[in-house]
């Protein structure tokens, strides 16, 4: 490799995010990685912060750019973000927490799907809160009326203007029923981060219930929150006065562990994934042994390997306890070498399976049906929105020249080009800062065979 960029906390700027990789494939990526904190957990305790009346500390923060837009944005509000004694530590000061104009906060437009998440926290600590336009991948419309609802029941009141959305709680925020339509994670952290402290009992249902939002639920617990967890995707949360700050080490990123578990399967490799655990990915497992691929559990992570040949499968992605969508793309690359037809059933979003398109391009045999297809091998067709890929296998893959659309439709075209014959070139790799650690030193160690070319 002729350079490696290792990446700091801060937005991916236009240079990072056009970055282009030269990739020799053929060779089985092997060796050991370490993921540390999950993006999808450490970019909320970080907005958690703002509703603490002290310091907080939150260990093993990954360093991804989706980190470095959120502590831009706590900065903007006024609070003191500094690093702590040792890696991945952050420490945050909300004393000074100030309200944010327009102007500054338009500067992260575009940049991230959390500044939705600031509302309540905002609320309760200044009376009104400016979100900018969102970002985030390009995955379907990815709207915003649950937020927005929820919000509405907890008696805030939502002015769309010309240069974003303001909210404002005249007369402060208090307790709601609220049923979600569907279990959004990033809704039910919102309905989190404001009933904490809004006066009386919120009871939400059919609340998102991934490992993250538990994690979540903990560093709340740990600041004085009384939040309860009902069976039947029923939260019930008792608002507080007053909270503190906490001590919190982030839950591991099980996205990132699954994506180099599906690298492993793809180009025939042998990866020990440092920090992974089995407890929260106990079905991605079940499917990545269906596949034909084997895992030891050790106490500091998983090892991931081939078994033999591997198998076609059916899989339905799903909220958690099911496959998750974030999941799905890394796994394709590797069922485009099994030997027999699979599907993937994407249920969550309406639009993430256009990144076969280049798999295809490189020699993959995938057909994509935009409104989902009959299938009796599956349970029940989940929800009008979806779509399915049909995957017949084994079909050699060869390099490419591709552009990464998003993040793990990103990641699974540099796998797919590692997993290649010949050369690729993989461009705007620079979106993988979003969620990939240390990304380019990671395939160094792995073996991969690549240069940064712009
Ligand atoms: N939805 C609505 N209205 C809303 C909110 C969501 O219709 O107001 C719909 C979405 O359009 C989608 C479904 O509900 O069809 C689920 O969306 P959800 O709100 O659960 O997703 P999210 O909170 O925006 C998070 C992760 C995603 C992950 C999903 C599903 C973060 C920052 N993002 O998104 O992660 O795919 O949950 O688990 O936590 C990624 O890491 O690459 C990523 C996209």
């Amino acid at each position: 490799m002729s350079s490696v960029v290792t990446g700091a906390v801060a937005p991916a700027s236009s240079s990072e995010e056009g970055e282009t990789l030269r990739i020799r494939g053929g060779r089985p990526l092997t060796g050991r990685v370490e993921v540390k904190g999950a993006k999808n957990l450490a970019t909320k305790a970080m907005v958690a912060v703002l509703l603490g009346n002290s310091t907080s500390i939150l260990r093993d923060v990954p360093d991804i750019s989706d980190v470095g837009v959120v502590r831009s944005l706590l900065e903007v509000h006024g609070v003191h973000v500094t690093d702590g004694e040792n890696p991945g530590e952050l420490v945050f000061d909300p004393s000074g927490a100030v309200s944010a104009n327009f102007e500054q906060i338009d500067a992260y437009a575009g940049a991230s799907r959390i500044p939705i998440l600031f509302c309540g926290p905002l609320l309760h600590l200044l009376g009104e809160a400016l979100i900018p336009d969102l970002g985030g991948c390009r995955i379907g419309d990815r709207p915003i009326n649950f937020h927005m609802d929820a919000l509405r029941a907890f008696g805030a009141v939502v002015d769309k203007t010309y240069e974003g959305i303001r909210i404002t709680a005249p007369d402060g925020l208090h307790g709601a029923q609220i049923e979600l339509p569907y279990p959004s994670v990033g809704a039910t952290e919102q309905v989190l981060l404001t009933a904490v402290r809004a006066r009386g009992v919120t009871e939400l249902r059919n609340a998102a219930i991934e490992p993250e939002i538990m994690d979540l639920i903990a560093v709340l617990q740990k600041m004085g929150a009384i939040i309860s967890y009902e069976p039947n995707r029923v939260i019930l949360i008792e608002g507080v006065d007053e909270l503190r700050g906490y001590d919190h080490r982030c839950i591991f990123d099980r996205n990132e562990a699954a994506s180099w578990a599906a690298a492993a399967l793809a180009t025939d490799g042998d990866i020990f994934v440092g920090g992974a655990r089995q407890q929260e990915m106990l079905t991605f497992l079940n499917v990545f042994r269906k596949v034909g691929g084997e895992f030891d559990v050790h106490e500091d992570g998983i090892r991931f390997f081939r078994g033999g040949e591997l198998r076609p499968v059916v899989v339905e992605t799903d909220v958690h306890p099911g496959f998750m969508t974030d999941w799905q793309q890394p796994l394709v690359v590797a069922l485009t070498q099994a030997n027999g037809v699979s599907t993937v059933h994407e249920t969550v979003y309406e639009n993430r399976l256009g990144f076969t398109r280049a798999l295809v391009q490189m020699g993959a045999d995938i057909v994509v049906h935009s409104n989902g297809i009959a299938d009796p091998a599956r349970r029940v067709p989940r929800r009008a929105l979806e779509q399915a890929a049909v995957i017949t296998g084994p079909t050699p893959l060869r390099g490419a020249d591709v552009v990464v659309p998003d993040l793990r439709g990103g990641y699974s075209y540099l796998i797919a080009a590692l997993a290649a014959e010949g050369e690729s070139v993989v461009r705007n790799v620079g979106i993988l800062r979003r969620g990939y650690e240390k990304l380019f030193a990671k395939l160094d160690t792995l073996g991969a065979d690549f240069d940064v070319i712009g």
